[in-house]
């Protein structure tokens, strides 16, 4: 069994775009500039967004923090994402989900320029990858198709099976990995909640990608002798032996399936970490106008 170390990998490219950076620099060129949004108070998402902007900073990206309190309106925030459209020194911007309930997440994501959606939620974006056109990819499936290609894992004619049809992770991986090319070429089963026998389907899957936010869903006898396992799952649960009275764990339960496995990602070190580079790679192209002029 291999370890898929989204740790080191993410080191890897993330000095590859800091070499990027200095390029840019010496040529007189503009710095990547990435603004993110935090509206409220969610602590995972305080979390998440706290690990972008000093990411940023590793690398020598320009970043912004636009923190707001939960009680901010759709109005004003539909008003700080119309302003960040129109700022030319802003390459790309998140605003950070879940959003609070008085907010609409479809008309705000709607209202981001689809040139600057570094995070690939804006339907065009969406809707070009669907179509293999140049697009912004979302940051997770993005982070597992970089991850696939780095460790070289082979995918063409592969049984793939999705766990969550979410539109940030289960239904673009899905999408991804059908396509033509590599990382590509599988066959594709998405499953989710109406799924009839689930770990029927899991034991048909050379290649598993669990992203469904359920702590160790995922058992040992779902996977097959030799599988390649994705866990894209981040999740809190109680430990009275540690410290702070709480771990993560994945979706997958790992003591168990990491043995079966030919690779696995663990939780925390995996596709977490690489989500947060993904995005650094989508902002670099933002700057560099690779996909939008
Ligand atoms: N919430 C959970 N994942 C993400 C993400 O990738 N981007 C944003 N903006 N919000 C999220």
């Amino acid at each position: 069994m291999q370890l898929l170390d989204g740790k080191l990998l993410s080191e890897n490219i993330k000095a590859e775009l800091a070499t990027e950076v200095d390029l840019l620099r010496q040529k007189g060129g503009k710095v990547p500039h990435l603004v993110a949004v935090l509206v409220g108070e969610n602590p995972a998402s305080q979390v998440y967004v706290s690990s972008k902007i000093k990411s940023c900073e590793q690398i020598g990206f320009k970043s912004t923090l636009v923190q707001r309190p939960a009680e901010t309106t759709e109005a004003e925030l539909l008003a700080i994402v119309q302003d960040l459209n129109a700022d030319p020194d802003v390459d790309g911007f998140i605003v950070q989900l879940p959003l609070p309930k008085h907010i609409d997440e479809e008309k705000i994501t709607l209202a981001i320029d689809y040139r600057k959606d570094v995070d690939g939620f804006h339907p065009v974006n969406f809707g070009r990858m669907a179509q293999g056109m140049p697009a912004f990819l979302p940051a997770t499936p993005y982070g597992i198709i970089e991850m696939l290609r780095r460790y070289n894992i082979e995918t063409a004619g592969k049984h793939c099976v999705v766990l969550g049809r979410s539109n940030i992770v289960g239904t673009p991986i899905s999408l991804l990995l059908s396509r033509k090319g590599y990382p590509g070429d599988c066959t594709v089963t998405l499953t989710h909640s109406r799924t009839k026998d689930l770990p029927a389907e899991v034991r048909r899957a050379d290649i598993v990608v669990a992203a469904i936010g359920i702590p160790e869903f995922v058992k040992a006898d779902w996977v097959k002798e030799g599988a390649v396992v994705i866990d894209v799952g981040i999740n809190r649960i109680p430990d009275a032996t540690k410290k702070s009275g709480s771990r993560l764990v994945g979706d997958v339960d790992f003591e168990g399936v990491a043995p079966k496995c030919s690779h696995i990602t663990p939780v925390p070190g995996g596709v977490g970490l690489m989500t947060v580079t993904a995005l650094l790679m989508n902002t670099l192209k933002a700057c560099r106008k690779e996909i939008y002029d």
